[in-house]
């Protein structure tokens, strides 16, 4: 353990800075290691550039980070999956499907069809690998109380009649975990929870390879309210956000997150096109995917931030029988 080290001892910080800082809710190095600069400067009344390098030396002394060697990562990324969303175009955009050992956000305002994706990949998980799917069980982390197993039901016959193969519903449904998260801090514990759960699935014949958390947003939306609530939020997401990445390189899972975007614009939030959590979501989500309705059953889809892929978009349609093009 490392002696533990002041905000005042950060070069570029001084009383005052360390003062407001605290003020904000920034109160260790910790905290200002994974802020953005740009929150450093409404919390502290300090220039980005000096905000750029308070946050770079926070993060070497919080020791932020670690190594694995190239080769490491090749072999890792070797045994990634493709998981269909049902619809061709769809798929496209993403480069063949939601990938696993990632993190894919799709955000979008109310009734843009985010829980919709949700319950689709739900059903595409558990087919066999030939039909793009990952022959594996489901956790669905549900914050809002909207799974509803009536559009598994659905779902899953309109998979049968697309692919021509006999699914039992029941069965469907009997490999799908849902855990109702009733606070963030209890939202953050079911992640424990369900990696206790892979472990017992892991050798059966549908290890967990889907981790929905829907909403992730709206529980630390509605209790962090206020200003200086801002980096405990943050940081509290973070680590969430950690513990999803973790969850699913350790399980080759695909790790699916929700998020609303902002509705009431302020001072500091004036576009309501932007997902909540600012920076701390956005860099940790391998995809972003932006969703909007467009004429009746029609959606837009909008990859919007990914490491190897265009931007661009896909039109695709929610029917009753699920997603498809
Ligand atoms: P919030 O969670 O409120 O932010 O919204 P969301 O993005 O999760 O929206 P959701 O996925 O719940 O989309 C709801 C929409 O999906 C409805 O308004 C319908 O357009 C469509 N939908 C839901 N169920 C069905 C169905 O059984 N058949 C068809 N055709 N469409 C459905
Ligand atoms: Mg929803």
């Amino acid at each position: 353990m490392t002696e533990k080290i002041a905000l005042e001892d950060l070069p570029g910080v001084g009383p005052a800075t360390a003062e407001k800082l605290k003020e904000a809710g920034f109160t260790t190095i910790e905290a200002v290691a994974v802020a953005s600069p740009s929150e450093l400067v409404a919390a502290a009344e300090i220039g980005e550039s000096t905000a750029a390098k308070i946050i770079n030396s926070s993060r070497q002394s919080a020791d932020v980070g670690g190594f694995e060697t190239g080769d490491m990562v090749l072999e890792r990324r070797k045994s990634i999956q493709k998981l269909t969303t049902g619809s061709d175009e769809f798929n496209r955009l993403l480069g063949g499907g939601v990938e696993t050992q990632s993190i894919t956000e799709f955000y979008g305002e109310f009734g843009s069809g985010k829980t919709q994706v949700a319950h689709q990949l739900a059903v595409n998980t558990q087919l066999p690998v030939e039909h793009h799917g990952l022959n594996g069980s489901v956790v669905i982390i549900d914050t809002e109380n909207t799974f509803r197993p009536e559009r598994i039901a659905h779902m899953v016959e309109g998979a049968a009649e697309k692919l021509e193969l006999e699914l039992e519903t029941e069965e469907f449904l009997k490999r799908i975990h849902v855990a109702h998260a009733y606070n963030s801090n209890h939202q953050i514990l079911l992640v424990d929870a369900t990696s206790k759960l892979a472990e017992e699935l892991k050798s059966t014949e549908y290890p967990v390879r889907l981790l929905i958390v829907d909403s992730l947003t709206a529980h630390f939306r509605a209790e962090y309210v206020g200003r200086g609530t801002l980096a405990d939020r943050q940081q509290k997401l973070n680590k969430h956000m950690h513990d999803l990445m973790r969850f699913s390189g350790l399980n080759n899972a695909s790790v699916v997150v929700t998020n609303q975007v902002m509705s009431k614009p302020d001072a500091f939030f004036g576009d309501p096109t932007k997902p909540i959590g600012g920076h701390i979501v956005g860099h940790t989500s391998t995809f972003r995917i932006y969703l909007r309705k467009s004429k009746g059953e029609k959606r837009i889809a909008r990859l919007v931030d990914s490491p190897n892929l265009p931007e661009g978009e896909a039109i695709f349609s929610v029917t009753t029988g699920g997603l498809t093009d």
